[in-house]
């Protein structure tokens, strides 16, 4: 039976939600170094070149842009729900797959709120944490990723071509 909370499938605004957000965060992950020139300049009270501007600014807006999809990525998720693990999961694949999206969720705000404090309020221990973050962002998508195709390939479930294709005609 299929209850509230849990549809048929994700809605075409949360697959393409799910895709640009995760590429705009590979690409944060390829590019972060770039706005450290200009945030130790700042940081020592310097100016930074023009250049490093230019590259601060793009990790800045794009880590904002992270932050508003987030927001309404999570708003459509407590309006539709999403699809229940497929029902010949083990528990233990069960949890493992929900923490590993409680903690997507956790960096796709996390990361931006920390970098803003770091890059707005100069609060030092948030870019720690944000730097900190980066290698675990990388194992956990890397195993979610991994997790994905697994169950595609081999285990043959339905869980890839559902985060690909609309689940009927549902809004939003
Ligand atoms: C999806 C969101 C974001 C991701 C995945 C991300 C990722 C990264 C990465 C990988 C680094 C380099 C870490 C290193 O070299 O070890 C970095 C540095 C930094 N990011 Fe972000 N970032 C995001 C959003 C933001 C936003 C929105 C801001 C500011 C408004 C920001 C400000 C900073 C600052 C200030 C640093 C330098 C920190 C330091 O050197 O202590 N980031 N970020
Ligand atoms: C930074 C990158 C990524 C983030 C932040 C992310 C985040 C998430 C989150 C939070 C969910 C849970 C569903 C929801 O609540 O909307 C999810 C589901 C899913 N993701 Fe990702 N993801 C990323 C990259 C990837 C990649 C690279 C793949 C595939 C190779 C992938 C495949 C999937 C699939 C198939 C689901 C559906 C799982 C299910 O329905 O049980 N994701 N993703």
């Amino acid at each position: 039976m299929t209850v509230a909370n849990e549809p048929a499938g994700y809605t075409a605004t949360q697959i393409l939600l799910h895709w640009v957000i995760a590429a705009l965060i590979v690409l944060q992950l390829i590019l972060g170094e770039d706005i450290k020139p200009a945030y130790r300049a700042f940081s020592r009270g310097t100016e930074p070149a023009a250049g490093d501007i230019f590259n601060a600014n793009i990790h800045v807006y794009v880590g904002l842009a992270v932050l508003v999809l987030a927001i309404w990525r999570f708003a459509v998720r407590l309006m539709v729900g999403v699809p229940a693990a497929p029902s010949e999961e083990s528990a233990l694949l069960k949890r493992l797959a929900a923490a590993a999206h409680f903690l997507l969720y956790l960096f796709i705000f996390g990361m931006p709120i920390t970098g803003a404090l770091a890059w707005y309020f100069n609060i030092r221990a948030m870019g720690e944490i944000h730097e900190l973050a980066k290698p675990v962002i990388i194992i956990v998508v890397g195993l979610h990723a991994v997790a994905a195709l697994w169950q595609h390939f081999f285990v043959k479930s339905d869980v890839l071509v559902r985060m690909l294709r609309p689940a009927g005609r549902r809004a939003p």
